[in-house]
């Protein structure tokens, strides 16, 4: 039987694909007390601790060494450090020195696709050089789990190291998925917050009374507003008091910049009074919208939620269906999001506020569901905690993919 070691082991994505292809773990290696806990109940094997800890010599001989090393240095939610990361970034190093001491015949890495182009390719070219002089051919191929049948898109890049010769991976086109076909029912799930259906019901009504021209973010603090797209800061005060900031508040009255701002919707105010460019299209096709449609969203505004990222709406979902409720929903921090039941949004392990909801249930998502969008329903526990198992998932690398992947590996 052939052997592998799961570094950054985590859930034991890797686990569960390889040991399904006949592959048997012969070390693990995770830092994070409660996830070594929890792979040692669904595994029956204890990961050592801190990989930076471990002697070459106390890791057993595998043929196959896997590692996710940890993604937020390189992610974009995350500051984009790359190797300069002083907590993780040089992990990879980690992952060199076992194989210099080792040579298994493969090496499977898998990580965001940003480890390809951070820093100008350089932690790339530091990760492909290395593994080139240590004898290994090196490929890699970005997939997301909807080109293997299941819906959630979440690009990730999948590295092969070979004694041998290259892998090659091929394309897959994407498969049509539902949401719906990962939902466990019959399980306890958490509703949604009441204070938020309220707000999508709010939404909806806009949606059921405006007609829908374009696919942007609608900016309620927008409707009433006429303040110039121009670096506001630039601008004297004279000339700002005659216009209207956020849901059309009188300027007249400010006597200073910072009087101003304060009557701006937050996301001017807190760029002090500057115009970020990405914003500025939504920012013109909320005001249209709004001269078109004045007497039905004076009324409209005068109950919309206080919570200013629920005063955003980001439809991401089709023209065709504008029931937000068959749709899935995110409350990010850049408004509400609604996308198509088609895929559920990308598990994210930074952001565990941004767990779906499903809309016709008006609950989220559950862990057991988040499960097998990683392909990982054959983890016979998870953690208890919801925060934490859903950030795990989010860390996790999709089983099926790696199953895949693991097809390719040739012995003879
Ligand atoms: C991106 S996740 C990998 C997840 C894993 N592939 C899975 O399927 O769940 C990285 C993991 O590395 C762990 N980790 C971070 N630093 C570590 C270290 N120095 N030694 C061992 N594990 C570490 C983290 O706790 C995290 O679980």
């Amino acid at each position: 039987m052939k052997t592998f070691i799961d570094l950054f082991a985590g859930l034991g994505g890797f686990h569960l694909g390889l040991s399904r292809a006949g592959y048997q773990c012969v070390f693990a290696s995770e830092i994070d007390g409660d996830l070594a806990s929890l792979y040692e109940r669904n595994f029956g094997l204890r990961p050592v601790g801190d990989i930076r800890k471990v002697d070459v010599n106390h890791v057993p001989k595998h043929d196959v060494l896997c590692a996710g090393f940890p993604c937020q240095p390189f992610s974009s939610a995350g500051k984009k450090q790359g190797a300069k990361c002083p907590k993780s970034g040089r992990l990879i190093n980690e992952v060199l020195r076992i194989v210099e001491f080792h040579h298994p015949e493969y090496i499977l890495l898998e990580n965001v696709p940003q480890i390809i182009t951070i820093q100008n390719g350089e932690f790339w070219k530091h990760v492909n050089s290395s593994l080139a002089r240590l004898g290994y051919h090196v490929t890699y191929k970005i997939y997301s789990p909807k080109q293997f049948g299941i819906p959630q898109n979440r690009e990730r890049v999948f590295v092969v190291a070979s004694k041998r010769h290259a892998i090659e991976f091929e394309d897959r086109p994407e498969i049509a998925c539902d949401v719906n076909s990962i939902l466990v029912h019959g399980i306890k799930h958490r509703l949604v917050e009441e204070a938020k259906v309220e707000a999508l019901e709010h939404w909806q009504k806009y949606l059921d009374n405006i007609e829908f021209t374009y696919c942007h973010t609608v900016l309620a603090a927008e409707f009433g507003a006429t303040y110039p797209l121009t670096d506001l800061g630039l601008l004297p005060i004279g000339e700002l008091v005659k216009y209207r900031g956020a849901f059309g508040m009188s300027l007249c009255e400010c006597r200073s910049h910072a009087d101003v701002y304060a009557r701006l919707p937050e996301y001017i105010a807190k760029k002090n009074g500057k115009i970020p460019e990405w914003i500025t299209t939504s920012i013109r096709k909320s005001r249209e919208i709004y001269s078109k449609n004045q007497v039905f969203l004076d009324e409209w505004v005068k109950s919309i939620p206080p919570n200013t990222s629920w005063q955003k709406l980001e439809w991401r979902a089709e023209r065709g269906n504008l029931n937000i409720f068959e749709n899935i929903i995110q409350f990010r921090a850049s408004g509400i999001r609604v996308s198509r039941p088609t895929h559920a949004p990308s598990l994210v392990a930074m952001t565990p506020t941004q767990i779906p909801i499903i809309g016709k249930f008006k609950r989220y998502l559950a862990p057991k569901e988040a499960a097998k969008l990683q392909a990982l329903e054959g983890l016979r526990h998870l953690l208890s905690d919801n925060t934490k198992s859903f950030k795990a998932l989010g860390n996790a690398v999709n089983a099926k993919i790696i199953y895949f992947i693991s097809k390719k590996l040739a012995w003879e």
